[in-house]
C-alpha cells in the first residue's frame, strides 16, 4: 500500500497549504474583531477540542516512532518472554463514540500497545508497495521455479537457500505481502478490507470483532458484497452495471491493472555500473532481475510481458536483525519474501517495518550472525562481499537502486 502511503503524505501537504490559506483569511477576520479577543482571560486559551465524535483512540508510543503506521502492529510471540498471540491488532477501535447512535454501548479497548512495546512484543509492518501487482500475479509458478532452479549452484556457493510459501488450499506459490502470505490480489484486497478497514466481504465474511453492542442492528451481515438488491435505493442494484460489483472487487481490479513503476530511462554511468556490481556481488541471486508473465492471459496488457521486479518471490531466513517472530503459512519467524526492488527510487521507507529511509542501512540490516534463537542470515556472504567493495562501487549499487 505504498502508493496509499505516498498519497497520504501528499494529502498532508495539500491540507497544510489549505490551512495556510484559511489562516490568512482568519487573521483578517480576527483583526476585525479587535482587542477583545487579545485581552481574553487565560482560561479561554486555545485548546485542540480533540477528535470529532468523541473517539478516544491513540496509538500511544507508536505515534512517537517517527514512521508511518497505517498497518496495525502485530503482537508476536517473543523468544524470551514467550508472551504471544501472533495476531494482527486493530490500531483503531470504537471507544467513546458519541456520534453513532446505533452503537451507544460500544466499548472496545485497544491492546495496551505501550506496555507490549516495552516488553518487546510488537512487530511492525509498513504497507507493501502496490504497483505492478497484476504483472506479479501473472507470472506462472513454473517460471518462478525455473529461475530459482537456475541459481541452485550459485546459491549453494553463497550459502543461500530459499523456498516458496505455498498456499494451503491448492499448493501453488503465494507471492504477495512481506512474507508472501497472500495467494492472489483478490485475497490481498479482501483481507485488507476486513483486517485493515473493518469491512467484511465475500472472501472474509466474518468480522474480527463480533461484539453485538458494537455491531448495531444492521451490521452482522457482510458489509460489502456483490449486489443483489432489486432497487438502487442503497446504490446496490443488481441491474445497475455501475453498482453491481462490490467495492473490494473494484479495488482488486484497480490493483491488477495499475502498471509497474518505471525505472529511470537514462540512468547515470554510476547507476549502470551499479547494475553490474549488484549482479556480481550476488544481490541478484535473491533479487531476480526479470521474470515473464504467462504467454496467454485474459488481458493483453498482462500477457507475455517482462516483469523487472528484482525478486525471486521466495522466502529466505534473514537472521535476528530482521526477524519479527511472526509465522504465516510456510514463512517462519525470521523468514521474509525477497522484497521486489522495482520502484525503490521512489520509496521513502524500507524493510518490512519501515525502519530506515537509507538504502545503505537497508543493505546492512540483511546481515546477522547466528544466535540462540535464529540461524545466520542467508544473505551474510553477499553482504560481506558488498562491504568489501571500494566505496565508489558501493555508491554505484545505491545509485542503481535509486534508478529503479
Ligand atoms: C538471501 C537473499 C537476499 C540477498 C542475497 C539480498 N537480499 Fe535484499 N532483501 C531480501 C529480503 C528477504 C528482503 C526483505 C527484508 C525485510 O523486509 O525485512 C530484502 C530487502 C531489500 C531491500 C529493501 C526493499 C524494501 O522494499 O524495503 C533492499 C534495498 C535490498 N534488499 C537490497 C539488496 C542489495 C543491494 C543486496 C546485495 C548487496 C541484497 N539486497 C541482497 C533478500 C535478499
Amino acid at each position: 500500500m505504498r502508493s496509499i502511503l505516498l498519497s497520504t503524505v501528499r494529502l498532508a501537504g495539500a491540507a497544510r497549504s489549505n490551512l495556510a490559506g484559511s489562516g490568512t483569511r482568519r487573521q483578517r477576520s480576527l483583526a476585525a474583531l479587535g482587542l477583545t479577543l487579545l485581552a481574553a482571560a487565560p482560561a479561554l486559551a486555545q485548546r485542540d477540542p480533540g477528535v470529532r465524535g468523541g473517539y478516544q483512540n491513540t496509538a500511544g508510543a507508536l505515534q512517537q516512532r517517527g514512521i508511518p503506521i497505517p498497518h496495525p502492529p502485530v503482537i508476536s510471540p517473543h523468544p524470551t518472554t514467550g508472551a504471544t498471540d501472533g495476531g494482527v491488532h486493530q490500531l483503531w477501535v470504537v471507544r467513546g463514540a458519541q456520534n453513532d447512535n446505533t452503537i451507544p454501548n460500544c466499548v472496545l479497548l485497544q491492546p495496551d500497545f505501550d506496555a507490549e512495546f516495552a516488553r518487546g512484543n510488537l512487530s511492525f509492518r509498513i504497507p507493501s508497495p502496490m504497483l505492478g501487482l497484476g504483472l506479479i500475479e501473472s507470472i506462472q509458478d513454473r517460471e518462478i521455479m525455473a529461475h530459482f532452479n537456475a541459481t541452485a549452484r550459485h546459491r549453494a556457493a553463497l550459502g543461500i537457500a530459499g523456498h516458496p510459501n505455498r498456499s494451503g488450499n491448492d499448493g501453488t506459490i503465494n507471492r504477495f505481502g512481506w512474507k508472501a502470505q497472500n495467494k492472489s490480489i483478490a485475497m490481498f484486497a479482501g483481507e485488507a478490507y476486513n483486517v485493515e478497514m473493518g469491512i467484511t466481504n465475500e472472501l472474509f465474511p466474518t468480522a474480527t470483532e463480533e461484539d453485538p453492542s458494537c455491531q448495531g442492528p444492521q451490521k452482522p451481515q457482510p458489509n460489502d458484497v456483490t449486489r443483489t438488491d432489486a432497487s438502487d435505493k442503497d446504490n446496490k442494484a443488481f441491474r445497475n452495471p455501475l453498482h453491481i460489483l462490490a467495492d473490494w472487487m473494484q479495488f482488486q481490479l484497480l490493483l491488477r491493472f495499475t502498471d509497474a513503476p518505471r525505472a529511470d530511462p537514462s540512468p547515470t554511468a554510476s547507476a549502470t555500473f551499479g547494475r553490474q556490481v549488484f549482479n556480481e556481488v550476488g544481490c541478484a541471486t535473491c533479487h531476480t532481475p526479470r521474470m515473464r508473465t504467462a504467454p496467454v492471459m485474459n488481458s493483453a496488457v498482462l500477457q507475455d510481458r517482462p516483469v523487472d521486479l528484482y525478486s525471486d518471490l521466495m522466502l529466505h531466513r534473514m537472521g535476528g536483525n530482521l526477524a519479527d517472530d511472526i509465522v504465516q503459512g510456510d514463512a517462519g519467524p525470521d523468514e521474509f519474501r525477497t522484497a521486489p526492488l522495482w520502484g525503490a527510487g521512489h520509496r521513502l521507507f524500507f524493510l518490512h517495518d519501515g525502519r530506515t529511509s537509507d538504502l545503505l542501512e537497508a543493505i546492512k540490516a540483511h546481515a546477522a550472525p547466528a544466535n540462540g534463537s535464529y540461524v545466520a542470515s542467508e544473505a551474510n556472504t553477499v553482504i560481506d562481499r558488498f562491504h568489501r567493495l571500494a566505496v565508489p562501487a558501493q555508491q554505484a549499487v545505491l545509485d542503481f537502486l535509486r534508478s529503479l
